[in-house]
């Protein structure tokens, strides 16, 4: 049995890091594991100009620990009123990695997405000529439309149509949950890729209602049925360079999270590798985590791949019941379980 792996430095190409005293409490872990992250831009107010990633770049780099060496990439919140030149302007200047898009109120702090994916038409035509990456929520907000079939449907609404009409954006499909997704980006063409978290490759819907309504296990877009699971974790395990690590670590306060109406976030930072490594060694393939986590997205990006190494070597490691400094208090993914990996540095 191997005792322990040595992979290149992973990223984590999808994050939420919050920000004031939560950025403060949980930056270090995600710093811990990875050299860069790309980080979401849902804040209140949401990051749309230069000057407010700039701005929260410096943030998020004061709330780091003392000697961390990590690269916050920046993202731009899509609005319908998207300026196509401020966006140009920040990706020359390497201050905007990609744009985010969130359809309106699919989510946390979503209020201000787009209503209306033609309202982008200069924006995406420009992001196209100038090959900055489209990081997508896939889902359609139809309240119409069952929420376990809302990535689906977004696929064949809004997806399959922008890559017919944008053949070359660079597009990820962001925190894939459904076997529509695993095939439909699979089957694209090289500029199409899919970020996978560890929930979507541990737990599927049953979780969340696990003898009671378990708010910790809830995150959007929701986790699916078993097959959705099996077909995301197939693709994950694949060694296909379409798909690469994404946490969407999503942290939220316990009050917030256990109440009667609880925010959707999972909060998987804390122990985000050793979740991905469990996986990868169940399905046999521990060798292929490293592409996973640590070549296919730099090499989807156009990023170099970062120099040094991250040891996990094999112990049991208990997960706390609950994480955080001060006043946050947070429950992370796989609380009060144990795992089979521990990160060493
Ligand atoms: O579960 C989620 N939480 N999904 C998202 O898309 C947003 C995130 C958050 O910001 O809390
Ligand atoms: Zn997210």
């Amino acid at each position: 049995m191997t005792a322990q792996i040595t992979i290149r430095r992973p990223d984590d190409w999808h994050v939420h890091l919050r920000d004031g005293t939560m950025l403060e409490a949980i930056a270090g872990y995600t710093a811990r594991q990875f050299a860069r992250a790309i980080v979401m831009p849902n804040l209140t107010p949401p990051v749309v100009s230069v000057a407010a990633a700039e701005a929260y770049r410096d943030r998020i780099l004061a709330a780091l620990p003392q000697g961390a060496d990590f690269t916050p990439l920046m993202t731009c919140y899509l609005t319908d009123g998207a300026d196509p030149a401020e966006i140009e302007r920040g990706f020359e200047q390497g201050v905007f990695a990609a744009c985010k898009l969130y359809p309106a109120h699919a989510t946390t702090n979503s209020a201000h997405g787009v209503t209306d994916i033609r309202k982008l038409t200069a924006v995406l035509e420009t992001m196209q000529r100038i090959g900055m990456p489209l990081l997508i929520h896939g889902e359609v907000t139809d309240r119409d439309i069952d929420i376990f079939d809302r990535e689906a449907v977004f696929i064949e609404r809004i997806l399959t149509p922008l890559v017919r009409d944008f053949p070359a954006l660079k597009i990820v499909l962001e925190h894939i949950t459904t076997a529509e997704s695993a095939e439909f980006v699979a089957d694209s063409g090289p500029q199409i890729g899919a970020t996978i978290t560890p929930q979507h490759l541990i737990i599927n819907r049953n979780a969340i209602f696990d003898g009671g309504i378990r708010p910790h296990a809830y995150c959007l877009p929701v986790a699916k049925r078993e097959r959705h699971r099996l077909a995301v974790r197939k693709a994950a395990v694949s060694g296909s360079p379409k798909f690469f690590l994404g946490t969407d670590s999503a942290p939220h306060g316990v009050d917030r999270k256990e109440s009667a109406c609880g925010c959707a976030g999972i909060f998987n930072a804390p122990f985000a590798l050793e979740s991905y490594a469990q996986v990868f060694e169940e399905e046999g393939v521990l060798d292929r985590l490293e592409g996973f986590a640590s070549e296919h997205g730099p090499n989807f990006y156009g990023l170099p791949l970062n120099e040094g190494t991250v040891t996990l070597q094999r112990e049991e490691t208990i997960v706390p019941d609950v994480v955080g400094q001060g006043d946050i208090r947070v429950v992370p993914f796989h609380a009060g379980e144990t795992l089979r990996w521990r990160f060493v540095d």
